[in-house]
């Protein structure tokens, strides 16, 4: 996270990836150009070709040094990868895994909102406006564990969960500042009724936190429920806090009670200004859709204004949230996913429309 002086220029890497990651890419890149020049800055980009096609090609998804390469960056896009014609785990864990594991981007932010217009699956989408910060270095996720007995009956599987206090202690002092600056109240989610020792530890230093933020409502619920009341009553919920396996699984949710995962933003972060944000769509490469120009680029546009809000371009971030609202209000301009018949480029460009229509562009 960088925050400097005005006529600022940023270097930033875009990370098309595999599927409809470039896809989406290619449609958020001239919305977050013309955004950056509302705050008086210039971005100055470069494309890295990273993703399957690499790893087809040179057996590594990335360079070796791909983490150092992008510490010269303050912010990189990143699209998605996935493909079918090589092994996922192998992928994910090349790129963007061992990126959160090597840059040390331990907070995943992953909001999702209603979108006024846009058809949902619940009875009542309205009021939804909810923050998933998911820990994203620990966890289920730390690459710990084997298999072994391979292709015999007894065959093995071993995958280890990593909990630690100053982890969790850092995580927490993070959520809750962001709940004093929206509504106040915070929810972890964790599971420990059923896993007695990396959960129950959530619960002890989470609480412990917890006194230190009295102007924040904070409760726990354990992930089972939270599922549930995620679809019966999400609008109760402001910051939710989780480990790494259950925040990536609640963000899919989240996403798909506010109408899908072409609308769900993230931001991979750290706790300081040394290393740079990755910003990415939760969604994946959706290979079914890829190569039809109809892939929804509003998790892509919306991920491009975190990144703006990052570097300090607050008027850039707001508008493409606004011009966002404008096009899916539109039925015109919404991609099949979110009921509509637009392509990519046609949301793209109504954003674009919107975003010089922007009441905000006029002022000075
Ligand atoms: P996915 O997110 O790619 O797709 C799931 C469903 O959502 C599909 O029906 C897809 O068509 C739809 N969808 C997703 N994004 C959309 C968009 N922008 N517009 C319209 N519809 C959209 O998840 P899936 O199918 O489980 O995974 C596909 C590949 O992506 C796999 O290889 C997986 O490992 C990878 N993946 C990569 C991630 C990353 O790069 N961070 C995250 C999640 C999955
Ligand atoms: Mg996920």
């Amino acid at each position: 996270m960088v925050i400097g002086d005005p006529d600022r220029s940023f270097r930033i890497a875009a990370i098309g990836g595999d599927g409809i990651g470039p896809e989406v890419i290619g449609a958020t890149l001239p919305v977050l150009a013309t955004a950056a020049a509302l705050d008086g800055v210039t971005l100055d980009l470069q494309h890295l070709d990273w993703g399957g096609e690499l790893m087809l090609k040179t057996g590594r998804a990335m360079p070796p040094d791909g983490p150092e390469q992008l510490r010269d960056f303050d912010a990189v896009l990143f699209g998605a990868v996935g493909r079918p014609d090589v092994p996922d785990h192998e992928l994910v864990w090349g790129l963007i895994i061992e990126l959160r594991q090597r840059l040390g981007l331990a907070v995943n932010l992953r909001p999702a909102r209603s979108w006024p217009g846009v058809p949902g699956p619940l009875r009542n989408p309205d009021g939804i406006d909810l923050l998933i910060i998911r820990e994203n270095t620990e966890g289920e996720y730390t690459g710990l564990g084997g298999r072994t007995y391979r292709r015999t009956a007894r065959e093995i599987g071993v995958e280890v969960a990593v909990h630690s206090r100053p982890t969790i202690e850092q995580i927490t002092r993070f959520a809750f500042e962001r709940a004093e600056r929206r509504r106040g109240k915070l929810t972890l989610v964790t599971k420990s009724n059923a896993m007695r020792f990396g959960y129950t530890l959530w619960d002890e230093v989470v609480g412990e936190v917890a006194g230190s933020y009295p102007g924040v409502v904070f409760d726990v619920k354990l992930v089972d429920a939270m599922a549930a009341l995620m679809v019966e009553r999400p609008a109760e919920l402001d910051v939710v806090l989780c480990g790494n396996l259950f925040g990536d699984v609640l963000s899919d949710l989240a996403s798909g009670i506010t109408g899908g995962l072409g609308l769900a933003p993230s931001a991979n972060v750290g706790y300081d200004d040394s290393v740079p944000g990755v910003y990415e769509p939760v969604h994946g490469s959706a290979p079914a859709i890829a190569g039809q120009g109809t892939a929804n680029p509003a998790a892509c546009l919306l991920s491009a204004a975190m990144l703006l809000d990052d570097l300090g371009a607050d008027r850039g971030a707001r508008a493409i949230r606004e011009a966002v609202g404008v096009a899916l209000a539109d039925p015109v301009s919404r991609t099949p996913d979110v009921g509509g018949s637009a392509t990519t480029a046609a949301m793209s460009a109504s954003v674009l429309s919107a975003l010089s229509a922007e009441p905000l562009v006029q002022q000075s």
